[in-house]
């Protein structure tokens, strides 16, 4: 059998008919090496520095939404990669339901990626690599690409996501993008919160989380929502972790 998922780490456009076949076919159990995601070859990638040098003439606006397809495009990426990945390490009884919740995310996160790049066609700005590069620091822990791609990355979406809207110049059609996903962001972290606390069988998960983060050096460069976070499931240990966290 193809492995489907693998076929999509490679492939530059996605379509809905690829995220269709991806959520309905079963995932492959094939364990040989599994390179990280790939991006168009029209893409350019560059430092952070070099990057913002390249692009201040553009408007704000138009770098803010640029910015978040490449975010919305790695996320899609990762979460096939980390069910391609990892599907095997999963508990039997838990496979099903573990594939079902990452293929239904990396489905919103292609829909998401599918809504702003209507709004400023992908490719059409460098961008950074630092979100592949932390994928790829966790190719070997599926609980370490947990807590950094859901518990970090996506919660990090959702408790600054909507300060975004004051760079948008008053868009009204950006604005309105940007809404819908960042609201959409909330049940991802609370998955991806709920994998990472079942998988390390809820044994402390904050003391785990903060040796991750130690491990790969991970920074808070943000402010914790913490009324997002509760809606979440968040608990008051977990609060005070990602608070006291640095
Ligand atoms: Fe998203
Ligand atoms: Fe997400």
């Amino acid at each position: 059998m193809i492995n489907f998922g693998k076929v999509l780490l490679k492939k530059s456009k996605l379509s809905l008919e690829d995220m269709r076949n991806f959520i309905s076919l079963p995932i492959d159990s094939n364990t040989e090496d599994i390179p990280i995601y790939s991006y168009d070859e029209n893409i350019q990638i560059m430092s952070t520095y070099e990057l913002e040098q390249s692009i201040k003439h553009i408007p704000i606006k138009d770098q803010v939404i640029h910015s978040i397809a490449h975010i919305e495009y790695n996320a899609m990426k990762s979460y096939i990669d980390t069910l391609v990945r990892f599907i095997n390490q999963v508990p039997a009884q838990f496979q099903k339901e573990f594939k079902e919740d990452l293929g239904q995310i990396a489905f919103e996160e292609f829909q998401h990626f599918e809504l702003v790049n209507q709004l400023c066609q992908y490719g059409s700005q460098p961008v950074h690599n630092n979100l592949q590069k932390r994928m790829m620091l966790t190719m070997d822990s599926l609980l370490g690409r947990l807590a950094i791609l859901s518990i970090v990355n996506e919660g990090r979406g959702m408790d600054t996501g909507l300060n975004l809207i004051s760079k948008l110049e008053g868009d009204i059609r950006y604005e309105k993008v940007i809404k819908k996903i960042v609201k959409e962001e909330s049940n991802h972290v609370r998955i991806g919160l709920k994998w990472f606390e079942r998988l390390n069988d809820n044994k402390n998960p904050q003391e785990l989380f903060l040796k991750i983060m130690n491990k790969y050096n991970i920074p808070k460069n943000w402010k914790i929502n913490v009324q997002k976070r509760k809606q979440v499931g968040f608990n008051d240990q977990w609060i005070q972790c990602l608070q006291n966290w640095n």
